[in-house]
């Protein structure tokens, strides 16, 4: 976060109250929430015991929680299935509500019912089964936003097969090793998906990522777009072709509850992106538990989360949570600005939409192309908003508050990670009154703190480490196949807390305004991304000798990428071109906005890239701090001679 967006944080102090409306209608009050909250902490299995016994067991759990730090299993010996619970346990009390109503981005609209939903996943389950996807097995999903990425989500969950889901964003490398380190041996992926006016061609990349991935068997195809593709015989089999005489029964596999039930893969400091390992049975209760209480879900609701199923907000508050608790999801396909900045709007009228939950970048990009966009559509049928993803600064806080919420909604600012599988800190609605900018108190369960680097807790105001002391029931259970990377990067940072990697403070009245990322990851959109992948994408190219990634503050993106970079000597190469290897490397969201051509970059004398300097020079301001470490200080002066952008 730049200065100057921490000095807006800081001079925010404008507090809203929820609408005596909101909370006598609805919602939860103050005192339920602190004293369920004190109950949470004290006695954490009786509280999520309670939880958990609203969903269905095939055989019950013998013991809430076994933590052996760092690894915690929660409903021991409790046996479940996550498709049942949120498809076959609706079948008596809503088979006819919908369940999802999609809408793609040429208008097309499609829903389905509880009972059709159900249908659906069941055929998708038998699908892979016949092609040989066993329980335990793991799945990529590379998929547009089509109503099938749902079921093919809750089919692998339904036979206990581990899904790894690939925003359909990413290239075809960036593809192929998040299928090699799953392992996976079925891809499902579309022929195309439509975005901004012109379609994806998800197929093509799947089948250059396939030319590196020796495990993987079958590609399975969605007909999405109809356009051209290549069909390997043997290797890729059509979806409806598969599904013509699958049998429309399946019964839900009864599975453990410390059971996989799917790999995320995520940005970190180092160039090669972890897969966040979810189980089954915590992150079932918590997703449930959390979407239930924080968008204070009612049974006639239409709930709209804006992002995409290749992220962690559309595992939990699309797919899981939501259908856990039988609501209906709207899903759409496409871009915001599509056919004009008015799209979301008109989907909130049309679908008369109760409840949003999108990201900071999106409401900075419509504060920009203007209210009379959201001013033209009616939008009565809002009663709740959401925000997630990134510091959402008050200025967009108090836009979407008025202009969206016409001061009636109250405003959820979410802050939790792919690692924690659900939110972890936010206001509730009708209970809290809301500070702009500042995201709120530690939901049930939630043991949140801010520490200095030794672990010692710090008073009010103090800027620190966010860290969480107790495990919760959807916390990741590991990174994929490297348990050491889990407990040192996790669990090893400070000890015996788990460590968050965001900068935080907590004021007087126990609410954390979340600084930023205090590693090198970026938050470019909402999208986590390591500084670390990028330069090695850039020294991938021929023409780079070295490169330096560091995050610049972006009205519109949060945070922006520029790119310092040497060039090995004889090669040329333009500020284009690097840009355009980037994204083919790893997908058009790591394109940087700027590169800086430099002779040298300042580094210590022990060779260390002095980062706090280059975010200085990228942000245009003047360096400050200590630079008697630096190697060569001609260096930093060439560097800001360099020609600015
Ligand atoms: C990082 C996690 C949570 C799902 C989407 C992102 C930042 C997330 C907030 C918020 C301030 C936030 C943090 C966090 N972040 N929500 N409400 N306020 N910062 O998941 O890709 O795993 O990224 O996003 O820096 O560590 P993710």
């Amino acid at each position: 976060m730049s200065d100057k967006a921490i000095e807006n944080v800081l001079h925010e102090n404008r507090i809203f109250h929820p609408s005596d409306q909101y909370q006598t209608t609805t919602g939860t009050s103050l005192e339920t929430y602190q004293q369920k909250y004190q109950q949470s902490i004290e006695n954490p299995e009786a509280f999520w015991g309670a939880v958990a016994s609203e969903l269905h067991w095939f055989q019950p759990f013998s013991k809430v929680l076994d933590w052996n730090e760092p690894f915690a299993q929660w409903f021991v010996d409790g046996k479940t299935n996550l498709s049942y619970n949120a498809l076959d346990r609706h079948l008596q009390d809503r088979p006819n509500k919908t369940a999802i109503i999609w809408e793609g981005e040429d208008g097309e609209v499609r829903t389905y019912t509880y009972a059709e939903l159900t249908a659906e996943v069941k055929k998708f389950a038998n699908v892979l089964v016949n092609l040989g996807v066993q329980t335990g097995d793991r799945v990529t999903l590379y998929l547009p936003m089509i109503p099938e990425a749902a079921f093919a989500m809750l089919a692998c969950a339904r036979i206990g097969a581990v899904h790894s889901v690939v925003f359909g964003g990413f290239s075809s490398g960036a593809l192929s090793d998040r299928i090699n380190d799953a392992g996976s041996k079925v891809l499902i992926t579309a022929d195309g998906g439509y975005r901004r006016g012109s379609t994806v061609p998800l197929k093509r990349n799947a089948d250059s990522a396939a030319e590196n991935t020796p495990g993987l068997e079958h590609i399975l195809v969605i007909k999405r777009t109809g356009q051209d593709v290549d069909f390997k015989e043997g290797r890729d089999v059509w979806y409806f072709d598969a599904v013509q005489n699958v049998s429309a029964e399946h019964e839900a596999v009864a599975l453990d509850a410390q059971h996989p039930h799917f790999i995320l893969y995520t940005s970190g400091s180092t160039g090669k992106p972890k897969g966040v390992l979810h189980g089954l049975g915590g992150y079932m209760v918590n997703t449930y538990q959390t979407t239930q209480t924080v968008f204070d879900l009612k049974e006639d609701d239409i709930y709209w989360c804006t992002a995409d199923v290749g992220w962690i907000t559309g595992h939990s508050y699309i797919v899981y949570g939501p259908l856990l608790n039988g609501a209906t999801v709207l899903m759409y396909e496409g871009a915001p600005n599509q056919p004009d900045w008015g799209r979301f709007w008109k989907i909130i009228q049309d679908h008369k939409v109760t409840i949003l939950y999108t990201a900071p970048t999106a409401i900075r990009s419509f504060m920009r192309a203007g209210s009379e966009f959201p001013n033209s559509y009616d939008l009565s049928s809002l009663r709740l908003l959401g925000s997630v993803g990134e510091p959402i600064n008050p200025e967009a806080w108090v836009w979407y508050y008025t202009v969206i919420g016409k001061e009636k909604c109250p405003v959820v600012d979410t802050w939790w990670q792919t690692e924690t599988g659900s939110i972890m800190i936010t206001t509730l609605p009708g209970a809290h009154a809301m500070k702009p900018g500042s995201a709120g108190v530690p939901m049930y369960g939630v043991d949140a703190a801010i520490v200095d680097a030794d672990g010692h807790e710090l008073g009010a105001d103090e800027g620190g480490f966010l860290v969480v002391r107790k495990p919760w029931p959807s916390m990741l259970r590991t990174v994929y196949g490297d348990d050491n990377r889990y407990k040192t990067q996790y669990w090893g940072e400070i000890p015996h807390v788990y460590f968050a990697g965001d900068g935080a403070r907590r004021d007087k009245d126990g609410y954390f305004t979340i600084v930023g990322r205090i590693d090198d990851v970026l938050n470019v959109s909402g999208h986590r991304l390591g500084t670390m992948e990028v330069e090695s994408a850039l020294v991938s190219h021929p023409a780079v000798a070295e490169a330096a990634v560091v995050g610049r503050p972006d009205p519109i993106k949060g945070e922006g990428i520029v790119a310092f970079v040497t060039l090995q000597t004889g090669f040329e190469a333009t500020e284009q071109e690097l840009k355009a290897h980037v994204a083919k490397e790893i997908g058009a969201i790591a394109r940087p906005d700027d590169i800086r051509f430099a002779e040298a970059l300042p580094k210590t004398r022990s060779g260390k890239i002095m980062r706090r300097l280059l975010r200085q020079i990228a942000a245009g301001q003047e360096i400050k701090g200590d630079t008697s470490t630096l190697e060569d200080v001609s260096v930093i002066e060439k560097l800001q001679k360099a020609p600015q952008q």
